[in-house]
């Protein structure tokens, strides 16, 4: 199996660099919590807060979601968070946005609990020719309608410690 890269170990530093650098610029004289969404977007945050210059609380949410039988979306919560949430600013951080339903299940778990704010950002979106749940509010890279792997992505939790972003091709 080979991987041809999409995205390299350099294009994705200088990118996660810039929206680092807008966040901090955006939420200039608070504090932010950034949660990252297990296990996939690991690499991304740890990458991302260290470009982050405001004070920032790091915590980490496990969870599943799927379309149940009347296409309303089901969230399986699988950890907790350390500290509540409530009137703290909340950035949400994902691997990917692909149909947007794992991410606006989140949203919607995280909003009842009343933060001051929430936003979500997503290292890659794929275009796709459908209407997507939630958006979101910072983007790293757009890519195409290909199953991508690397930089926290897998395929069948093989290959998210690939430094880039690829395809798996066939030899
Ligand atoms: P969504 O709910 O369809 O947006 O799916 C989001 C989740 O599916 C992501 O957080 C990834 O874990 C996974 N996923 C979607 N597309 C890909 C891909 O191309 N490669 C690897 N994982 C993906
Ligand atoms: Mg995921």
């Amino acid at each position: 199996m080979k991987v041809r890269t999409l995205y390299s170990e350099k294009d994705i530093a200088e990118r996660v660099k810039q929206l680092g650098e807008m966040i901090s610029r955006d939420y200039q004289g608070k504090s932010l919590t950034v949660i990252a969404l297990l296990n996939g977007a690991l690499p991304f945050t740890a990458d991302l807060i260290r470009h982050i210059s405001i004070p920032v609380y790091l915590d980490s949410f496990a969870s599943s979601s799927y379309v149940n039988d009347s296409s309303s979306k089901e969230l399986t919560v699988r950890s907790r968070l350390k500290e509540p949430i409530t009137g703290k600013h909340i950035l949400l951080v994902d691997d990917i946005l692909d149909t947007g339903h794992s991410l606006a299940a989140c949203v919607e778990y995280f909003r009842k609990m009343e933060p001051a704010s929430i936003k979500t950002c997503v290292f890659l979106d794929k275009e796709l020719n459908i209407s997507k749940p939630v958006k979101a509010d910072y983007i790293g890279c757009k890519v195409e309608n290909l199953y991508v792997v690397g930089y926290g992505l897998d395929s069948h939790e093989l290959y998210r410690n690939l430094p880039f972003v690829g395809v798996v091709e066939n030899d």
